[in-house]
């Protein structure tokens, strides 16, 4: 950990509406912020005493830092985005920079995949000749306003350098005048010293927020619930219509790179033996539902299962914003579409795409979280010898089954055995080494549904010790896994244990991509005896 404050002394821009302001200078003398609003006082208050620096990185070096800071008094931690501030000169030449870019970009004369990109390598030009122009600039940082330009014409703004940390995995504004919160992988919600000063430049970014994602927000259509490039899944509303303090924003961000099985491995998030369980489970297409929380983890733990299907079968997702990311090349990936006023654009529900999809013949139907009345379908589906994977907003296998149950699920009970097991995922804290509180995500319950309200809990993780316990002897999938294959149930224990040697050998060895692991489990279903070989198994 770094406990040096780099380049706090460097010099504030003066003000302006340039967009690239120094977001440090620009937060001073804004109220409330609590308990830190920029590096000078981050600064002092660590002189003073009152705080205490807890971790310090780049988000771009070296323009751009993240300090975590918390305050000894009130325990409070704060994200401080530093960004080093253009200098006078260098503002104007950004200044120019933008104009040109604003009044010279010409629409692509042919159709682009990456609009972005086009402007981008606009940009670039752009700046280029600029630097041509202008001959020799000694003190001037063509770097830094490179920054700042892809900063605010490609990127994200003020809240840009919070995109760049992979430590955040949402950012939200719930209006003007108030930070900016993330959510911190190691510290859960801090505010962060971004804030939008004014109503207008909130509303201002969130309309680019929508044409970014090629949506539109307005007062006639408040609501937003889009992608942005990249991924990253974005819910918007529009001034005071909806939303009484403002305009606010809320982004989920999306990893390039999707959280795996081997990653829940390496987290705690399960243990191996579980994960060889729902591995074997998922090969034979047992019908899923994965629990939890708002962001507690389950479209992830979703996606790290459906990676675990056999190559051969046919899948098809279904969800309102497309997050989910299978190897599998036998995929179609369904997103609905909601409805525009100001277009007359019909609304695509995930109860359409959902009796759609069994036009394609699916051996898998995913829906990535079912809510209302595509639930009905998807279990008609089931029940018609498909197998079905869904997410389900609920706190354990009760509480799902009231939910999908009642209206406007509306499940009759006799659907609610189609479901093979059920999982729960949900927010934890942990100690670290350091005795210091966590935030962490484990799999609490495995259930396995017999009958409607009979189930059997096969695992469960026991939050004392953090270790998980599982009990494959009260397993009905593993009975009946056994009775399809036509092998003993011991048999097949042993092929669980050797799945979950194949599974640490992943983790031990550091192979935790989704391609890696997809190649290595595809082999298993092949060619077992040679991946067994490979990773150095040996029979009891
Ligand atoms: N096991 C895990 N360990 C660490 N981080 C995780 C884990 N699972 C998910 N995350 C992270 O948590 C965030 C939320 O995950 P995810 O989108 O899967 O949650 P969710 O329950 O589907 O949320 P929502 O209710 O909004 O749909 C993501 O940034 C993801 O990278
Ligand atoms: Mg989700």
């Amino acid at each position: 950990m770094k406990l040096k404050l780099p380049r706090l002394g460097v010099r504030k821009t003066s003000k302006g509406e340039s967009g690239a302001r120094d977001a440090a200078d620009s937060l001073v003398d804004v109220e409330p912020v609590k308990p830190l609003v920029s590096p000078e006082r981050l600064r002092l208050s660590i002189i003073r005493g009152d705080s205490r620096l807890l971790e310090s990185y780049a988000l771009y070096e070296p323009w751009a830092y993240a300090y975590i800071a918390e305050d000894l008094k009130t325990g409070t931690i704060s994200y401080i985005v530093y960004e080093v501030g253009l200098t006078p000169q260098e503002e104007s030449v950004y200044k120019s920079i933008v104009d040109y870019i604003m009044w010279e970009l010409e629409p692509p004369k042919v159709p682009v995949e990456d609009v972005r990109e086009y402007i981008a390598r606009f940009a670039k030009r752009a700046i280029r000749l600029f630097q041509l122009k202008l001959g020799r600039t000694p003190g001037l940082s063509w770097s830094k306003i490179g920054y700042y330009i892809e900063r605010d014409v490609v990127g994200y703004g003020p809240i840009d350098p919070l995109m760049r940390d992979p430590n955040v995995e949402d950012i939200s504004c719930n209006g003007p005048g108030v930070p900016v919160y993330v959510w911190h992988r190691r510290y859960e919600y801090v505010p962060t010293s971004v804030v939008f000063r004014t109503p207008q430049e909130l509303d201002e970014f969130v309309v680019k927020l929508a044409h970014l994602a090629g949506k539109h927000i307005s007062v006639a259509y408040p609501v937003l619930d889009a992608i942005l490039p990249g991924g990253h899944r974005v819910a918007a509303t529009f001034q005071t219509e909806v939303s009484t303090r403002g305009s606010t924003f809320t982004i989920r961000k999306f990893r390039e790179d999707p959280i795996t099985i081997v990653d829940l491995i390496n987290y705690g998030t399960i243990s191996s033996e579980i994960a060889a369980y729902f591995w074997l489970a998922m090969d034979y297409k047992m019908t899923t539902l994965v629990l939890g929380v708002t962001g507690s983890g389950k479209t992830s733990t979703l996606n790290a299962l459906a990676n675990l299907l056999r190559p051969t079968y046919k899948i098809v997702t279904i969800e309102d914003t497309p997050e989910l990311r299978l190897p599998q090349e036998n995929w179609v990936q369904l997103t609905g579409r909601p409805s525009y006023l100001v277009s007359g654009v019909s609304e695509i529900k995930l109860y359409d795409l959902v009796k759609v999809s069994l036009r394609y013949r699916p051996d898998v139907i995913i829906v990535g979280e079912v809510r209302g009345e595509e639930a009905y379908v998807l279990f008609q589906a089931i029940a018609t010898g498909h197998s079905g994977i869904t997410t389900l907003h609920a706190e354990d296998i009760d509480a799902a089954v009231k939910r999908l149950t009642s209206p406007p699920m509306n499940i009759p009970e006799s659907y609610i055995p189609l479901v093979n097991m059920a999982l729960v995922i949900k927010r934890v804290t942990r100690l670290d080494e350091f005795g210091r509180p966590r935030p962490a995500r484990r799999i609490t319950t495995v259930w396995e549904i017999e009958d409607h309200g009979k189930y059997r809990e096969v695992a469960s993780w026991d939050p004392l010790r953090d270790r998980f316990g599982v009990d494959l002897r009260k397993s009905l999938i593993v009975e009946r896994i056994a009775k399809m294959k036509g092998v003993s149930v011991s048999e097949l224990v042993d092929d669980i244990v050797k799945r979950k040697a194949v599974l640490e050998y992943l983790a031990a060895t550091g192979r935790r991509s989704y391609r890696e692991i997809a190649s290595y489990v595809y082999n298993y279903y092949y060619r077992p005896g040679e991946v067994l070989k490979e990773i150095g198994f040996e029979e009891r």
